[in-house]
This record gives structure tokens, sequence and C-alpha cells, in this order.
């Protein structure tokens, strides 16, 4: 039987308010308690009654089954990530919780509403690198071995795949990034572009276009999206106006 309680995974988007769904919104004015990382919960404006229960980075697990439970009991619960709730964020983390949790949490009314990813919102402020075929890859090995994110980069790079890296670099992943870089080197020619896009959508934000021969990983920080090229990805110069980086809608199998 369903429980009274009702559970809406929500994203912020990548940080710029117009970047929120309406139904996101629309979620959040309905809902009682919310969990998410502290500084997700900032960028909510909450009403006298509702109710936040911030917790740090890495403690997903038990903030779904800390959000699961106050649902089973009747509450009205939001969850919440940045960008995409379903891209590496809380909405795996409820699945996984609800696939080996108590039988109550099957019971909960669970909604995943979807938000704008921060590829998405990099990819936007300088044309479409993600206008053929992509994928998304992180770069954080808390959760996975190193050996399977360097197979991956190759696969993807052989493929011709334009890559999008989440979770580049952090204080205790110092290396990963510079690592990637130079599997890369060894697939794609020097002169692939790469876009480093920090802080996407909010005042902070800064793009920088260059190439893999180029790439600094001293360029990223946890707030940095990277969008590599595959070898169809252009760069289009312009007269007193930004670049435009995009990946052409056509592609011929390579020798
Ligand atoms: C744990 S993942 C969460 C991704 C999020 N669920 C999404 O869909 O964007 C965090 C990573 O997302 C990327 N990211 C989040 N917001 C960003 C923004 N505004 N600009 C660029 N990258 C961002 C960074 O790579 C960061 O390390």
């Amino acid at each position: 039987m369903r429980s009274a309680g009702k559970l809406t995974v929500i994203g912020t988007g990548p940080g710029n308010p117009d970047q929120m769904t309406p139904e996101a919104a629309h979620a959040i004015e309905q809902a009682t308690d919310f969990y998410g990382y502290a500084p997700y919960l900032d960028r909510l404006e909450l009403r006298p009654g509702q109710t936040r229960h911030a917790s740090d980075n890495r403690e997903e697990l038990d903030r779904a089954g800390a959000a699961l439970t106050r649902a089973a009991e009747g509450g009205e619960v939001c969850v919440v990530s940045g960008g995409d709730p379903g891209v590496f964020a809380m909405a795996a983390a409820i699945c996984e919780a609800v696939d080996n949790g108590p039988d109550e949490w099957r019971a909960v009314d669970i909604s995943v509403l979807p938000g704008i990813t921060a590829m998405l919102a990099v990819a936007a402020r300088v044309g479409a690198p993600l206008g053929h075929d992509f994928c998304a890859i992180s770069l954080s090995d808390n959760l996975k071995p190193w050996e399977l994110i360097e197979k991956r980069l190759a696969a993807a790079a052989s493929a011709g795949f334009v890559m999008a890296f989440y979770n580049p670099i952090s204080r205790s992943r110092p290396w990963q990034l510079g690592k990637a870089f130079d599997c890369l080197r060894a697939i794609l020619p020097g002169e692939t572009v790469v876009v480093f896009g920090r802080a996407a959508g909010r005042p902070d934000e800064h793009i920088e276009i260059t190439t893999l021969a180029d790439a600094d990983p001293t360029s990223a920080d946890m707030a940095t999206c990277i969008i590599v090229g595959s070898s169809e990805t252009r760069v289009v110069e312009r007269l007193d106006l930004p670049p435009l980086v995009y990946t052409p809608r056509f592609a011929e199998v390579s020798t």
C-alpha cells in the first residue's frame, strides 16, 4: 500500500534561477521538508514552516534514507540536487536506497523532475558542441576505479564521441584530470577543441575555449564541466563576438 507521504527529487539547474524549471519551483512550494547538500539548499527561498535538512556532499545514501523515512511517515519531502537530479546526483541514490532498504520505502510515492544539467548549460554558452553524438563521464574515482574511467575515456574517444566531464578535480582528487588529458592526447589530435565551463549561469561564470594540446588541468575546479570535442567539432571565429563552438549534425566513418 502507498504511504501517505510523497518524495519529489528536483534539480535546481546549474545555478541561474531562470534555469530552474517551473515544475521544480512548484514542487518546492508544495513540500515541507528539504534534504540536500547545503549549497544547493541555499539556492531555495523557503518560507516559515518549510524545514531544511542539510548534509555533507558525500553523505548521499544517508540523506536518501533520512528523506525516505520522513516521506514514509507522511512528510511532503523534496530532495534537492544541482543541475538535473538524475545526472550524477540524488535520484540514483534514492533508487539505490529503495532497492536495498526496508519495505516501507517501496510504498513512498516518488517523482523525479528533470532539470538543466551542467553540460547543457556549458554547451549553450559556446554554441552547440553537443550537436552530434556525445557522452557524459564523471572523473570522480570515489565510486568506481580509475582503471574503469581510463577504459571509458579511451572507448569514447576512439568511437568519436564528444565527451562532457563532470567532477573533474577536487582537493582529494588533484591528479585525475591531468591523467585524463594525457590518456586522450594518446588517441586524439592536439587541435581537438576543449571547453572549460566554470559556474555556468552564475555571476562567477568563466568559459575558456582551448585545445587538447594546451588544456591545463589547473583551469578547472569542482564547479567546472569540461567538454572535449570530437574530430568534427569546430570553432567559428567571429569579428568582435565570441567564437562559436559546434559539432556538425553529420559525421563520416573515420578511416
Ligand atoms: C555531483 S555533480 C552534479 C551534477 C548535476 N546533477 C548536474 O546535472 O549538473 C557536480 C559536477 O557538476 C558540474 N557542475 C555543476 N554545476 C555546474 C555549473 N554551473 N557549471 C559548470 N559545471 C557544473 C561540475 O563538473 C561539478 O563537479
